[in-house]
């Protein structure tokens, strides 16, 4: 706690009930260095959502990733296991690509060095006369990667706390739905010019619902919206209204869980999709929003006009949403702004997810 700038007061790291607690000050959404502080107390610590093995399905196919300011390769290797590197070579940093024409080499795309599937080095082009080296010392660094139900996770600390503890009981919740039986169909990313924060606030209520998205709010059943709190994640959970019109869903049995994973990842799942959403901060003002879609069926000709239809109303939905967030933003750099309060029975997930924030900067 000793090493966080003059911004961040002791005062605002106090932890309040959520009757009595304040949100966050906006200087903690405006500042510049604020970032770089995130990036040490938070990202570098915690398990980030970086896809999923219906992406990487053969051997030597591979994902380049940037997670937590870190290049990572992800690749299946022969046996079928997905494995995890910095896409860092050891020569002078350049990065790493699986071998056109071989499924077990990756090659620096820079001089062309070679390493195996285990990271060690195997080729080293024109090396004669170098002294003094040994190739065991120039292996590619691996980065902690864990599977659960499909979806690949990276951590850049040599430590993390297990995967598991952090998602515990999603998998009952859900089931007997199993993501990893969804496919990978598309992937479509926003910049929007708002801190990461303020997207992933504005995603932890339905209190903006009727206001924000109206046609949404017909189709939800908002009276029963409830949100629950884990540990490290929420759960928002709507029942389907019956007297939706327009709902693609309506014909398929079963419910929406839009499950929100400390610090920056959101899991949507509906019957038949997955949607995951993944914040990725660019600076104070600035973050990126990954979306990527997965279906249990994303081929056949049944499919294709609800998969079109399903991406074009979150395509509107995410649309209003960065209109109210983009202002936000212009909002919380006010002087007329400095801490809101909470509604205690719709902003349970925004409460329960600044109090995070907080205790990981005391952590710091
Ligand atoms: S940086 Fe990789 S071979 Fe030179
Ligand atoms: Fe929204």
């Amino acid at each position: 706690m000793d090493n966080l700038p003059d911004f961040i007061s002791r005062e605002d790291l106090h932890q309040e009930p959520i009757e009595r607690a304040q949100t966050i000050p906006s200087s903690w959404y405006t500042q510049p260095g604020m970032s770089e502080l995130e990036m040490k107390a938070i990202f570098s610590n915690e398990w980030q959502l970086a896809g999923h093995i219906s992406e990487i399905p053969e051997p030597g196919d591979s994902l380049c990733r940037n997670v937590a300011g870190n290049p990572i390769l992800i690749v299946t290797d022969n046996d079928g296991h997905t494995r995890a590197w910095f896409n860092v070579c050891k020569h002078r940093g350049g990065p790493i690509a699986v071998k056109k024409g071989t499924k077990s080499v990756l090659q620096c795309q820079y001089h062309g060095w070679t390493y195996l599937m285990d990271g060690s080095l195997r080729g080293v082009p024109q090396w004669d006369r170098v002294d003094l080296f040994d190739k065991k010392d120039f292996g590619l660094t691996p980065v902690q990667c864990q599977i659960w139900q499909g979806l690949i996770f990276i951590n850049i600390s040599d430590e993390p706390r297990p995967l598991s503890s952090v998602i515990e009981g999603i998998d009952k919740r859900i089931s007997p739905i199993n993501l990893e039986e969804f496919r990978f169909h598309s992937k479509v990313s926003y910049s929007i010019a708002c801190n990461w924060k303020v997207y992933i606030d504005n995603y932890l209520e339905g209190y903006h619902i009727p206001i924000v998205h109206p046609e949404l709010a017909k189709m939800l059943d908002y009276g029963n919206y409830v949100t629950e709190v884990e540990e490290f994640y929420s759960l928002q959970y709507s029942p389907f209204s019956d007297s939706g019109s327009d709902n693609i869903y309506k014909t398929e049995d079963g419910e929406a869980f839009y499950y929100f994973i400390y610090p920056n990842m959101m899991l949507n799942i509906l019957p038949g999709r997955l949607q995951t959403n993944v914040v990725i901060p660019v600076d104070q003002n600035q973050c990126i929003v990954e979306f990527y879609y997965y279906y249990k069926d994303p081929v056949s000709d049944k499919m294709q006009p609800i998969i079109k239809e399903d991406i074009a109303y979150s395509e509107k939905i995410q649309q209003e949403d960065i209109e109210i967030c983009e202002a936000v933003q212009r909002g919380l750099k006010s002087r007329a702004y400095d801490k809101g309060r909470f509604s205690v029975e719709r902003e349970l997930g925004v409460y329960h997810f600044q109090s995070l924030i907080k205790r990981s900067l005391m952590n710091l």
